[in-house]
């Protein structure tokens, strides 16, 4: 075989995000402004409906105040965060097996991450790394306020259950009183509307994904497949360069509608949170006379730039497309793994119907050592992997000890994430199931 550079995941970015770009560029326009309210209203109705094509002209304000673009997602979650009020003296539960994002936005709010080790190896039908669930449980007590779930590799958790666990332990939750500040009294209005440890889900690699989900109307509960966005009381979308929908850096927050308080007043706050804390945006200024502006908190600058939501814009018209591809791609993997009796995620289950954005495998048997050389192996024949992740409490800022989270050490011990994205073609994937046959014979 032909030695062929196959790289980890670059982005996939064509013609017409380009020209989006130089119209954005050429606009006089290129901070937040009307591309980026544009693809809020688009990722609204994307989540909503699932369809990429709804006219969000039409009905403006239906998918308005809905979804907030940020910079990242980092940002979006500690917004949320935010939001919802966490702060020093609380905690926040959140996976062993993530990246360090998902527990440092609580962090940096001032809260305590309490790590919960994943089920062995990992959820029975699609072997992602969920929480074990009777660990969550357990873990939760009088100080918890939020529990931040993953949808690693674009697997959507179980919420029914983790839904179910946070209503459950519901006695033990106390909101957080009102403080007489315009953030401190919302979040206490949107505790007392939750009434129980608010969800909030890392969906970082997980737009346009969804789950079959229980979902209440009057007396009764059906069963309702949902996308990523529209199931944990907030969700967080990242659009990193690595991400399977980029903005070069990039993500978003969106919240599910509470009766007690209006989108409008949450989606406010975040553009207060992202914006200075000064309550005219550059937008709203440069209208003539228009100059004056309070700032109501000393907060964070994290919104996103026209330019960035240019290519949002032109990406989310390729997403479906971009989609079928990366599900072509897990097809053939899937056949090559299932030869080779090597373990590797089910994006597609009974209940979930994942986006594709990770190939996450693990070969039986193999320790660290041995996972590393067959990384070496295959970096050697061309091809970039990665491993998603190294578990969080085995790195210094959470510790450096795994012992406590076995399930966790476990799954990573003899994990590669192998190649995928939509510049992969047929051959190549190939080539990489075929190097990785070759290699394993060397063991
Ligand atoms: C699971 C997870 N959460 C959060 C993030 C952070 O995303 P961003 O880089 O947009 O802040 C990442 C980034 O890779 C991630 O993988």
């Amino acid at each position: 075989m032909e030695k062929r550079k196959i790289s980890f995941s670059p982005p996939d970015v064509g013609e017409l995000e380009i020209a989006e770009v130089a119209a954005a560029l050429k606009s006089g326009w290129i901070t937040t402004g009307p591309r980026t309210k544009l693809l809020e209203r688009r990722l609204a109705a994307y989540i909503e409906t699932g369809k990429n094509n709804v006219d969000t002209e039409r009905e403006t304000e239906r998918w308005s105040s809905r979804v907030v673009c940020l910079n990242s997602a980092t940002a979006a979650e500690e917004l949320c965060l935010r939001v919802l009020g966490v702060k020093e003296g609380d905690e926040v539960l959140v996976p062993a097996y993530t990246y360090t994002a998902s527990a440092s936005a609580a962090i940096h709010c001032g809260a305590t991450v309490r790590f919960v080790d994943i089920q062995k190896d990992g959820d029975p039908d699609s072997h992602m790394p969920e929480m074990d669930y009777e660990k969550l449980e357990a873990a939760i007590g009088p100080k918890t306020k939020a529990i931040v779930t993953v949808d690693l590799g674009g697997i959507v958790c179980d919420y029914d259950r983790i839904f179910a666990i946070a209503e459950r332990k519901k006695a033990l939750f106390t909101p957080m009183e009102p403080d007489g500040t315009p953030l401190g009294d919302l979040g206490s209005r949107i505790q007392r509307a939750l009434g129980r440890v608010a969800v909030v889900a890392d969906c970082a690699h997980s737009l346009g994904s969804s789950r079959i989900v229980s979902v209440a109307g009057g007396k009764a509960i059906r069963r309702q497949r949902l996308c990523c966005g529209a199931i944990a009381d907030f969700s967080v979308f990242s659009f990193h360069a690595v991400k399977n929908f980029t903005t070069a850096e990039g993500g978003a927050a969106v919240w599910l509608p509470l009766q007690q308080v209006s989108n409008e007043e949450i989606y406010q706050m975040f553009q207060l949170l992202s914006l200075h804390g000064q309550n005219k945006d550059a937008l709203a200024k440069s209208k003539l006379g228009a100059w004056e502006y309070d700032i109501i908190g000393p907060w964070y600058k994290c919104n996103m730039t026209d330019i960035m939501a240019a290519m949002g814009l032109r990406q989310l018209d390729r997403y479906p497309a971009l989609l079928s591809r990366r599900a072509e791609i897990i097809r053939r993997y899937d056949a090559a793994c299932d030869e080779l009796g090597i373990s590797h995620l089910f994006h597609h289950t009974e209940t979930t119907d994942g986006n594709g954005h990770l190939y996450l495998i693990r070969v039986p048997g193999f320790v660290e050592e041995q996972r590393n050389r067959l990384i070496e192996l295959l970096a050697e024949a061309g091809i970039a992997t990665n491993v998603h992740y190294k578990p969080l409490p085995m790195m210094t800022a959470y510790g450096g000890d795994c012992s406590g989270y076995p399930n966790a050490y476990d799954y990573y011990r003899n994990l590669i994430s192998l190649p995928i994205h939509t510049l992969l073609t047929d051959e190549d994937v190939d080539y990489v199931c075929e190097t990785l046959k070759t290699a394993l014979k060397s063991f």
